[in-house]
This record gives structure tokens, sequence and C-alpha cells, in this order.
């Protein structure tokens, strides 16, 4: 089976992104042939500044490394290493019909967040099918809100092959969304996102993360209250990171009263900041050795080169550019 998924360098990356995505990209790589990548194509529509670009892709590109991303198991590139991609877009695009693009909830949200609706942005998602699409993909993990994204991918895909069939041009890929992390809440109870700025970044200081998890929205039971579990922000992050003996006990503590929202943010961010300890360790190794970082780029680009080579010249055959 092969595995593929991308992330933008539109900013830091969030504990959202770990466990919504990163930490499946890392448990898949072992067992299967898996393809990550850097999506700055799709950050352009966001990030304006060549200078940021440049910075934000290096990050998110060590970040994954330093999360244990391994360049031996898995292939590791940036999307615009390999400009096939947006060739393909356009094979793409020429059957899209515009109504799919209209009914896409995150264009519409980030549209309503105040971002222009360029046309960049509204043709985001045929971007995405031709990435999943020119690498043969049969599972894309990632978190609930890039389901609908996957769902178009499909069926521009079929649509592809019923217009330029009977051979079959593309493989139809499946979405990996695990139930327990596919929304992952951030500062304010929403969904953990950049654009939302309720983030907690995974490298972030651990002062910094000891500050914004004291900012975690909570209502104002006293510490003897009993309070509901499943109801609570602090807990639904906590769960993510405790083991199961620790969780039962503070979820008892929780129905019965006598654990206060003061000691469960102390909790969560000392497991925040320890859980990522490791790996910010070994940040500091890869920043420290950006030739080594150059080298698993470029080795990465040639081998998502050779298999996006393949699928591309299936596609300009199907339609008649070659
Ligand atoms: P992006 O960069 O916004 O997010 C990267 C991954 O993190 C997941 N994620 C979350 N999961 C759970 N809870 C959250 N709060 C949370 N926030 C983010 C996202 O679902 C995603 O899996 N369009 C994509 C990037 C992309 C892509 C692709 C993905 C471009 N081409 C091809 C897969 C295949 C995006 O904006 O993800």
């Amino acid at each position: 089976m092969r595995i593929l998924s991308g992330i933008q360098p539109s900013g830091a990356l969030h504990i959202g992104n770990y466990f919504g995505a990163i930490r499946q990209y890392i448990a898949l790589q072992e067992e299967h042939e898996a393809f990550y990548f850097i999506a700055n194509y799709h950050a352009l529509t966001s990030v304006r500044d060549a200078a940021t670009m440049r910075r934000n892709t290096f990050d998110a590109f060590v970040d994954l490394l330093a999360l244990g991303l391994d360049p031996a198991k898995a292939t590791l590139f940036v999307q615009s290493d390999v400009p096939e991609t947006v060739e393909l877009a356009w094979l793409l695009t020429t059957v899209t019909p515009m109504g799919w693009l209209e009914k896409c909830v995150s264009f519409k949200d980030k549209v309503q967040q105040g971002i222009p609706a360029e046309h960049g942005l509204f043709a985001y998602p045929v971007l995405m099918a031709a990435d999943i699409l020119l690498y043969d993909a049969d599972l894309v993990p990632v978190g609930q809100d890039q389901r609908q994204h996957l769902e178009i991918t499909r069926d521009v895909a079929e649509r592809f092959n019923n217009v330029y069939g009977p051979a079959e041009v593309f493989r139809l890929p499946k979405p990996y969304i695990l139930d327990n992390v596919a929304v992952v809440p951030g500062l304010d109870g929403r969904k953990m996102s950049k654009s939302y700025g309720n983030t907690i970044e995974i490298f972030d200081d651990p002062a910094v993360i000891k500050k914004k998890v004291k900012k975690i929205v909570t209502d104002s039971a006293p510490v003897e209250a009993p309070k509901d579990p499943d109801k609570c922000s602090l807990m639904a992050l906590y769960r993510l990171f405790a083991g199961a003996e620790d969780l039962d006990d503070v979820e008892r503590r929780y129905r019965e009263g006598g654990i206060g929202y003061g000691e469960m943010k102390t909790r969560l961010a000392d497991a925040i900041i320890a859980r990522f300890d490791g790996p910010r360790a070994l940040r500091a190794e890869w920043v420290a050795d950006p030739d080594r970082v150059a080298k698993v780029r470029a080795e990465g680009a040639e081998r998502a080169h050779a298999a996006a080579r393949t699928v591309l010249a299936r596609a300009r055959t199907a339609c008649g550019m070659a």
C-alpha cells in the first residue's frame, strides 16, 4: 500500500497537526511505502513573503524529521521540488465542475475569515487532488478538516478516468482519519488551527507552552465540584498525552470532585513539554546541520520525481498531450 500526505508551511506546526496527522505518518512509514511533503504551493495562498516561505518550509521539514519521520523509510520532499504537480493540476482542472469547488467548506470558511477569494484558494482542492493522484496513493492520513478534499480528489479521479478511459489512469485514494484525534481542540475549544489563533506549537518554548495552556478556556467550577470530563477542553487535550492509569485516576477525580483546573493546567503543560523533549533535542541537531537537511531534501525530491513522472506520463498520454 502506498501512503501519501502533506502539510502546509503556513506557520509553525502545532499539536493538532501532530496528533491529527504527523503521528500517523510516522506509524505508517514502518510498514508501507510512504511519501510525505511540505505543501509550499498550497501555502502560497496565505504566505506572501519569499523569506518567510523559505524559512517556514525549512522549519516544517526539520520538524517532521525531529518528530520521527525517517528518510531511510519514507520519502520526505518539498512540493515545489516536483513541479509536475502543477501540470497535473491543470489537466485535472479541465474536468472539474465549478460546482464541486463552490461547495467546499474550507474555501467558504477562509473567505468568511477575511482571506481574499483568489483563484488559487478556490482551486486549492484540485491542486490537492494532483498531489495525491500523482503518487498513486492508496491511503491519505489527515485530520477531519481534509475529508471533503479527499472526496473531491476521488470524484476528480473518477471523472478523469471516465472521460479518458477505458484504461484506468488514476488510482482512487482513501482518507485515513482516526476518530479520537480527528479534531484536536485549541485553546478556545474550537478546532486547533493557525487561522483561529488558538494553537499550541509543538516546538514552542516551554515557558510559552505554560503561558498558552493557562489561557485554555474552562467554566468556573470550584476544585471540590464534580465535573464532566467529557465536556472539558483541558481533558480533551490531556487524553492525548496521559497514560491509561493516570487518565483513569484523573477522570475519577473529575467525576467525584477534588481536582481543579489549575492543577490540570500544570499537568497538561508538563505533559506537553515532556512529550516533545526528545524531538526538541533532535530538532536542534538538524537545525545545526543545514547541509544534512539539504541532502535529505534533494534525495527526497529525486525519489518523488521518479514516482511522479510515471503517473504524469500516463495522464498526458490519456488526454493526448503526448
Ligand atoms: P494543514 O497544513 O492545515 O494540516 C496538516 C495536517 O494536520 C491536520 N490537522 C488537524 N488534525 C486534527 N485536529 C486539528 N486541530 C488539526 N489541524 C490540522 C490536517 O487535517 C492535516 O492532515 N490541505 C492540507 C495540506 C495538503 C495535503 C495534500 C494533505 C496539501 N496537499 C495532499 C494530504 C494530501 C492542509 O491544509 O493541511
